[in-house]
């Protein structure tokens, strides 16, 4: 299915970034996704640019666990983050990424609007869109029954995928904004969050396009002068 239309601050002529919205998007993301989803191009220092201080970046860092190196053993262990660490992978390797989800391999989530065609709808859909496969559907192609760990959704290419619904219920996170949890809004803002990581200078690059736009309308004025002016004695 062509994916569901939603709105962002971030579409549109005049874009820009809803940094609550991120904010809490992020949120869903640590709270839900990583479970499962890396976002390795992506370092808790970038997350000044939601709109967190440096004390705020450093606290939350410090939350998570990444890979280290015991310093008196020299054996690899962990330690916690600090702001110029990228978010760590959920699983130590594909095999036991593997074990974990019936064999699929969870991508990582730092370019998957990029990946996708209308990429952050496409998260929006795919999180929101799980259903009971229809008879019409089945009574054409009985092979689009989910096999045995698979799950319906008509939003993914292959109709079943190995992600079980990540947000199955109203208030699954309790935002720190007090904006209302409902499975709809923590899609949208997960989805917003991951525009971002696929590209922060997104909302540069669209704006830059007025500049250059005033630039060129200048340039063919000019253009337009300079040939009258050149011309103007010839008969
Ligand atoms: C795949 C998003 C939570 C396991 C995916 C895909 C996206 C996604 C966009 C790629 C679909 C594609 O290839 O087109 C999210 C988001 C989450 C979330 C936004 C949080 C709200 C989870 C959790 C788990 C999980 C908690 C594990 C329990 C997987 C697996 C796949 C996958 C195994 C691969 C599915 C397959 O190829 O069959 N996810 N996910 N995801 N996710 Fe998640």
């Amino acid at each position: 299915l062509a994916p569901k239309h939603v709105e962002f601050e971030h579409d549109g002529l005049f874009p820009s970034w809803d940094l609550a919205q991120l904010q809490r998007g992020y949120q869903v993301y640590k709270e839900v996704c990583s479970a499962c989803h890396s976002l390795n191009q992506i370092a808790f220092r970038n997350l000044s640019e939601l709109g967190y201080n440096e004390d705020e970046v450093k606290a939350e860092a410090a939350n998570w666990v990444v890979p280290g190196v015991d310093p008196n053993t020299g054996e690899a262990s962990t330690r916690p983050g600090t702001p110029t660490d990228n978010f760590p992978r959920p699983y130590a390797n594909d095999v036991a990424a593997r074990a974990a989800n019936n064999n699929a391999i969870p991508p990582d989530l730092s370019l998957m609007t990029k990946a996708r065609h209308h990429g952050p709808a496409y998260v929006y859909s795919l999180l929101t869109g799980y259903q009971e496969p229809s008879a019409e559907l089945l009574a054409s192609y009985p092979e689009a029954a989910p096999a045995t760990g698979l799950h319906h959704n008509p939003y993914f290419a292959n109709l079943n995928l190995a992600m079980a619904p990540p947000l199955t219920a109203d208030g699954q996170v309790t935002y720190a904004d007090g904006t209302e949890a409902s499975i709809d809004q923590m899609a949208q803002d997960v989805a917003a969050f991951l525009t971002w990581t696929a590209e922060p200078s997104l909302v540069e690059r669209k704006r830059a396009g007025w500049p250059v736009l005033g630039f060129l309308l200048f340039a063919t004025i000019l253009a337009w002068l300079a040939k009258k002016q050149v011309w103007a004695n010839a008969k």
